[in-house]
């Protein structure tokens, strides 16, 4: 495994807010890498940071050249007056491939994401599972190295959130990308997640409490002992 980027006693304030607080950690290239921790304590911060959009205040971060990054939100972040086709191919016009190129790669990401059935349908007819799939097809559709996503699921009902977070899986294997994902949820964290990154918003320790490794086989099963067993040591490491 090679390492792509590197924290190294990176530092963030908002005014006397320190929001990071000496992050120290490497990204391996095609890991699968979850941070966790409460409401507030730096993820989407921390997001922002590695892809560029937030300076550090103190502190370094090496990144390997050239790396492509995209982000998938929250809230879709849709265009709702762009058809689901439209919304998908909205980076390439922008970097202006010509239009059969565009025609042919948006197609296989339609297809990739069962979504060739809406390709015509804007955001508001589509359902929550539906609109995310478009979230990730608008992201996958530049080919990033890394991808990047700040709790992708948390929008979506519980049944949607569990065929998507399948869906990522898939993905992640047949592309073989770097995956950097937010979440709330230490189940989701460790059913999907090679690393945990777990993150605390105490102001009197470093951000990062534990950095775990998950060595459960995969596929995994996310009711079986071993897995609790897991979820159980982290909880204990957030408390
Ligand atoms: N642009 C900003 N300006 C000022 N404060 C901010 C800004 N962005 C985030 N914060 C503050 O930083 C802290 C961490 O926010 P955030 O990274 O969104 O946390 P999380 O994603 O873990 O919920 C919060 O206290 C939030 O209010
Ligand atoms: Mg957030």
């Amino acid at each position: 495994m090679s390492i792509i980027v590197t924290l190294e006693k990176a530092n963030k304030y908002f005014d006397d807010n320190s929001v990071l607080r000496d992050v120290n950690f490497d990204i391996e290239k095609g890991e699968f890498l979850s941070l966790v921790g409460p409401s507030g304590c730096g993820k989407s911060t921390l997001l922002r940071v590695l892809l560029g959009f937030e300076k550090l205040d103190h502190g370094k971060m090496t990144i390997e050249p050239n790396l492509k990054k995209t982000l998938v939100f929250q809230n879709f972040a849709l265009f709702p007056w762009l058809t689901v086709f439209e919304n998908i191919s909205f980076g390439l016009k922008m970097q202006g491939m010509p239009k059969v190129d565009i025609d042919r790669k948006v197609t296989d990401i339609l297809h990739e994401l069962d979504l060739h059935g809406a390709q015509n349908l804007h955001p508001k007819e589509l359902s929550g599972g539906m609109k995310q799939r478009v979230g990730l097809g608008r992201a996958l559709v530049m080919d990033p190295d890394i991808l990047f996503l700040d709790e992708p699921f948390s929008a979506v009902d519980a049944f949607t959130a569990r065929d998507l977070r399948q869906k990522l899986l898939e993905i992640w294997e047949k592309r073989k990308i770097t995956v950097v994902m937010v979440t709330h949820l230490i189940e989701e964290a460790i059913e999907l997640s090679d690393r945990v990154i777990v993150m605390s918003s105490d102001k009197n320790q470093d951000s990062i409490v534990e950095i775990y490794t998950n060595k459960l086989a995969r596929p995994r099963d996310n009711r079986s002992k071993e897995f609790f067993n897991e979820v159980d040591f982290l909880e204990t490491k957030i408390k």
